[in-house]
């Protein structure tokens, strides 16, 4: 049985009452393109950086407001650099990337965060609000180990939801060794990345209180197009999908093929892991493999819906998949210092919480030690999905409802469908500092379901 969620019946309502209030706004026409779906996928363009030495990267960003196509029309919104989806940072592990970022924003703070890398919170740090016109300098080192997709996107708290739902949001690819297996050689590489909006004339929708559920927009685009074509070359694609979405989930699923699982959020699991559709909740990544058997035009499904349409060659050659890709580390559990319950519940209707607790950055929720190994309990006491979110510490996974994880891997995001409760273990390594934790159905987050977590000596 297909439940609907409460978030997904306001949202029903949500699109009823918009219809409403967007009416008024007809008279604003869109600035149509030849075609506003089919066309062919675009790759996202590389952020350009200087190497001033080996291993030294630099490189600027600026959050902007700026006309952009989006959906096979043009719209004005907020960008990284001009463009939609922002401008793709790809790194090598042991890399040191120095950002400079510029707030170019009218009226409105932001700041950086880069979702699921381990990298000092003193840095990516998430109470810092730019003010217009401000600039702020973001250095840091890819840690080893680390190959594979993240994302950045602006936590400025009050206005994620808005900034990351007009535009905000582009993807880091880290490379390591292991992307140099044959396998992985000879697969044909493409990052989708996902995301909704809402037009309103060339504008997009503005949040309003019923929002606060999460906001799913009604175009659903891939690398900012609707139901674009990519035409595959080769016979075995690797596909890295990164869910930018504020609220909206994915159910993915290529008609006639496999999709096998190769990474999640925190990079390379042991084996590929043959999956029956993939789901990414907001703030999710994932990278599969797929054999192209036979030629013809597929659909990548998101449930019934198309997002895009893949096209095989004439005669696909699919390459094997990898036997082994790395080993994920195993973590003692014997070592657990401390167990801790976090709590997804909410105060009143769209009053989200965790502990009971509305976000306050002066707080500090939880406080661990650096070197320990936790074990995080996370309930969901409401009835709709919320994706729990851990900042700067990677985690593994260890249980569902109480049923063990089949596969080791490292996550930052998982999601938590109603009434679940899953257990995470996670060392707390490397850095000291403040940061959060919190859902990343940003409207919720926006609301307060967040907490601090610091991290002493
Ligand atoms: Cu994408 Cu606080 O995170
Ligand atoms: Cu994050
Ligand atoms: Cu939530």
């Amino acid at each position: 049985m297909k439940v609907i969620s409460r978030r997904r019946i306001l949202q029903l309502g949500a699109v009823a009452m918009g219809g409403a209030l967007v009416a008024s706004r007809v008279a604003q026409p869109f600035n149509l393109l030849p075609n506003q779906t089919g066309q062919a996928l675009r790759s996202v363009p590389l952020l350009p950086a200087r190497q001033p030495e080996p291993g030294l990267v630099v490189a600027e960003l600026e959050a902007i407001e700026a006309v952009v196509a989006v959906a096979g029309v043009t719209a004005k919104l907020k960008t990284y650099n001009k463009m939609f989806p922002g401008p793709l940072v790809r790194v090598q592990e042991g890399d040191l990337l120095r950002l400079r970022f510029i707030n170019r924003l009218a009226n409105i703070h932001t700041n950086l965060h880069f979702h699921g890398l381990h990298i000092s919170p003193n840095v990516d740090d998430p109470f810092l609000h730019g003010h217009p016109g401000d600039m702020a300098h973001y250095e840091f080192e890819l840690p080893k180990g680390s190959a594979g997709t993240y994302w950045y996107h602006p936590h400025a708290h009050g206005e994620v939801a808005q900034q990351l739902f007009s535009g905000l949001a582009g993807a880091i690819v880290v490379a390591g060794p292991a992307d140099e297996l044959p396998e992985l050689k000879a697969a044909e590489e493409h990052l989708l990345i996902l995301k909704d909006v809402t037009l309103a004339g060339v504008e997009v929708a503005a949040h309003l209180p019923f929002d606060v559920a999460g906001k799913e927009g009604n175009l659903v685009m891939v690398n900012g197009a609707l139901q674009p074509v990519l035409q595959a070359v080769k016979g075995t694609l690797r596909l890295r999908f990164v869910n930018t979405s504020t609220a909206r989930y994915y159910n993915l699923n290529l008609e006639g093929h496999a999709m096998h699982l190769i990474a999640t959020d925190g990079g390379f699991i042991e084996t590929p892991v043959a999956l029956k559709g993939l789901s990414l909740a907001p703030g999710e990544r994932a990278e599969v493999l797929v054999q192209l058997e036979r030629p013809g035009r597929f659909r990548l499904l998101d449930g019934a819906n198309e997002l895009m349409t893949l096209v095989a060659p004439a005669r696909p050659e699919p390459t094997p998949l990898p036997a082994r890709l790395v080993e994920v580390e195993k973590l003692d559990l014997s070592q657990v210092k401390t167990t801790r319950q976090v709590i997804f519940n909410r105060a009143g209707l769209g009053e989200f919480r965790i502990n009971g607790q509305r976000f306050d950055p002066a707080r500090t929720d939880i406080q661990a030690h650096l070197g320990d190994l936790e074990v995080w309990e996370i309930k969901n006491t409401l009835g709709n999905e919320h994706p729990f979110h851990l900042h700067t510490y990677p985690f593994q996974v260890l249980s569902r409802n109480g049923i063990a994880e089949p596969f080791r891997a490292w996550k930052d995001t998982v999601n938590l469908n109603g009434n679940e409760s899953v257990k995470i273990v996670v060392p707390f390594r490397n850095f000291t500092g403040r940061t959060v934790f919190h859902c990343h159905i940003a409207e919720h987050e926006n609301s307060g379901m967040m907490g601090v977590l610091e991290v002493v000596a």
